[in-house]
């Protein structure tokens, strides 16, 4: 089982859906949190209602993950206040859908730097101290859309095809030092993340809720498992694309999300 009492967390889209419940939910575990994202405001009003619930630290980390000095910001706000990490949760994200030509490229490129590079980097700069330790665990947010190529997505499940690739693969390189770096793949799930996108079409199935994943998602970190998918219903369909050759699945996937007018996005 997983230590959380006494200890700190950092939640990167600490300020809405899943990053907000994952740190309600550890703060009710005992856990301190560092609550990250670009709305102060918001972030402070959670670090407010968590303090006044729990006997914990919250503290409140403004930052812009597509910006690339973020993650030394990040540190250097740590460091600054004496924390350690000791779960380090990568669940900032967003998705840009449509004709990959419609999209502005400015608009993917911070989609790389916020799903893939902030990923990365922060897990550098927290993971050496966990290994030191002896004891941590990163989580990292990906996507069921990280199974398969999908068109009208392309860039979004590529950065999560890297985010469970880069997860599994650090798993094994620091499991048997007793640190645990686990791939969350939710499916649809009821947040602001399609609302922002503005993209309804990709919205498939039924939503489960931020509060389901994050019980999923705690339930694989104390059985230390490198990745795990919520839902039953999710889990069996993630199992479908290894089944087919990638080029069917993308046409599968494709008619499923194709936006149903021409757009750019926001
Ligand atoms: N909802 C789903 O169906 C679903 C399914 C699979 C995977 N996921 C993944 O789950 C994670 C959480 O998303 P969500 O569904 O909870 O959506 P959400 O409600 O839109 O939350 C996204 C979070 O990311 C933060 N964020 C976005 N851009 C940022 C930036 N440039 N710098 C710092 N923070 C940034 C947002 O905070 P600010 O705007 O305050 O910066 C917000 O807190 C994402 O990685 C998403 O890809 C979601």
């Amino acid at each position: 089982m997983f230590q959380y009492q006494g200890k700190t967390a950092l939640i990167t889209g600490a300020s809405s859906g899943i990053g907000k419940e994952f740190a309600k939910a550890l703060a009710a575990k005992g856990m301190s949190v560092i609550l990250v994202s670009r709305s102060e405001e918001a972030l402070q009003k959670l670090a407010t209602e968590i303090t006044g619930l729990y006997p914990v630290q919250a503290t409140v980390i403004s930052a812009d993950l597509s910006q690339p000095d973020a993650t030394s910001r990040i540190v250097s706000a740590v460091t600054e206040r004496d924390l350690s990490v000791d779960l380090l949760i990568n669940n900032a994200g967003f998705m840009t859908h449509g004709h990959f030509e419609a999209i502005d490229p400015q608009r993917d490129h911070d989609e790389v730097m916020v799903n893939v590079a902030a990923v990365a980097s922060l897990t550098h700069a927290f993971l050496p101290g966990m290994l030191n330790r002896k004891q941590g665990a990163v989580i990292n947010v990906a996507s069921v859309a990280g199974f398969q190529p999908i068109p009208f997505l392309a860039v979004y499940a590529a950065s999560k095809a890297f985010v469970i690739s880069f997860s599994i693969g650090l798993w094994e390189e620091c499991r048997d030092r007793n640190v645990c770096v686990m791939a969350l793949c939710p499916g649809t799930t009821a947040t602001e993340l399609f609302d922002r996108a503005v993209a309804p079409e990709a919205a498939l199935g039924k939503p489960r809720t931020a509060a389901d994943v994050v019980k999923t998602a705690l339930a694989g970190l104390d059985r230390k498992r490198s990745l795990v998918v919520d839902g039953l219903k999710n889990s069996l369909l993630s199992h479908g694309p290894r089944l087919i050759p990638r080029w069917f699945a993308a046409q599968c996937a494709g008619k499923a999300v194709r936006p149903r007018k021409a757009k750019g996005i926001s």
